[in-house]
């Protein structure tokens, strides 16, 4: 009985706490898609003639290592980022390493 208790609230306990995680990734995916390069990707990115992040994550036409390749490499009149998202204060805040910091800007877009 005693044990059972334990294991529920431990179980509950977890879920919050991956709950709270998943909402500071997407948090800080926003603040990144809005403030990187000082006014973030939307001043290029939600221009009709550029392309569409979110419509093309979901239309499964841009995978997560094309994306992060695109943001290592730049691409055309997209600029390199990695710099530019790591120097964001949130990752600073929350100690994301590269990795970490692109993949809550993919689920943030994904989220959108
Ligand atoms: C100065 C304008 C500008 C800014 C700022 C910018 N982008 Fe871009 N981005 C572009 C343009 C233009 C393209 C299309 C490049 C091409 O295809 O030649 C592009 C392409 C991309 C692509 C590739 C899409 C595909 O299907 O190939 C990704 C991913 C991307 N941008 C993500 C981002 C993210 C994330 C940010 C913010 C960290 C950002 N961009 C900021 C202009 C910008």
């Amino acid at each position: 009985m005693k044990k059972s208790v334990v294991v529920a609230a431990t179980i509950a306990l977890s879920g919050l706490f991956g709950q709270a995680l998943a909402d500071e990734q997407l948090e800080i995916g926003k603040k990144i898609y809005e403030r990187a390069f000082g006014r973030g990707c939307g001043t290029c990115h939600d221009i009709a003639s550029n392309p569409q992040l979110t419509a093309l994550i979901k239309g499964g036409q841009l995978d997560r290592a094309r994306f992060e390749q695109v943001l290592r490499e730049g691409k055309g009149g997209m600029p390199k980022a990695v710099g530019e998202i790591m120097k964001q204060k949130a990752v600073e805040k929350a100690g994301y390493s590269e990795e970490q910091a692109i993949e809550a800007l993919y689920k943030y877009l994904e989220s959108k």
